[in-house]
């Protein structure tokens, strides 16, 4: 793929913004229902984030790259007191989740249709109990390992909003980017890996539904790797 100015208008985001046409049904809930749900960043993010959901919520957590968005409804239908936010700037796979959102009746989700990068300068300091990146684009080639979404940056925005004790929870298929993550974290002193034997990384998080990406890996022959680290 040629890049072009322009064509990046984002600093972590170089996917594709728009796939099929989507149906009647899709558009009129990217419409209609993302606003209601979309987080406002031109407003100041208020102090206490339990505030952008309509019924009480104990706990915060960001799922950056939802794409089908079948763990972040999974989680949030099984755990009305945590609210969500969900990143994910494919308008198909937002418009996917609206759907889900609304089917489901789920009340506990807040969105952002663009960079989460963006999301994380907006939330406040110390506001997140949990960070959920699964299954980041991998760009395998070495040449483009400056675009993964770990970075030195993007780990610091990771810890200022993460509260102290707070999680970061990585996925991945691919061996070079779970290295890459491991060594960006054991590199920063705000992250420690939680990790004691290798079970605690072959082994998915608790109550782990999958995600499509995932079940694309298995059906191509990958195994992946779970890592939990630490806002120390
Ligand atoms: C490989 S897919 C994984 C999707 C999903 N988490 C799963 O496991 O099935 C990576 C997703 O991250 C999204 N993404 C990439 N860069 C992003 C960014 N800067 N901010 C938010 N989402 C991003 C892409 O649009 C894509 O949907």
């Amino acid at each position: 793929m040629t890049e072009t100015r322009g064509a990046r208008a984002t600093e972590a985001f170089f996917g594709r913004r728009k796939g099929k046409p989507l149906r009647e049904r899709q558009a009129a809930h990217l419409e209609h229902l993302l606003p209601l749900l979309k987080l406002d960043l031109e407003a100041p993010a208020p102090a206490d984030l339990t505030a952008l959901f309509p019924e009480p919520v104990e706990r915060i957590r960001l799922e950056i790259g939802f794409g089908g968005g079948e763990h972040m409804i999974h989680r949030a239908a099984e755990d009305p007191a945590t609210g969500f936010i969900g990143v994910e700037p494919f308008v198909n796979s937002m418009a996917k989740l609206l759907g889900q959102i609304e089917a489901k009746a789920i009340r506990n989700i807040r969105l952002y249709d663009d960079d989460a990068t963006q999301v994380l300068d907006w939330l406040p300091a110390a506001s997140v109990d949990q960070i959920d990146l699964l299954y980041p684009d991998p760009w395998p080639k070495r040449k483009h390992w400056k675009r993964r979404f770990v970075s030195q940056i993007n780990l610091d925005r990771f810890a200022r909003i993460l509260k102290p004790g707070g999680l970061f929870c990585f996925a991945s298929d691919i061996d070079s980017y779970i290295n890459w993550t491991l060594i960006h974290c054991r590199d920063h002193a705000a992250f420690e890996w939680t990790a004691e034997r290798a079970a605690d990384w072959l082994t998915p998080f608790a109550g782990w539904p999958s995600t499509r990406y995932e079940a694309k890996a298995r059906r191509e022959g990958r195994s992946s790797a779970y890592l939990t680290f630490r806002r120390a």
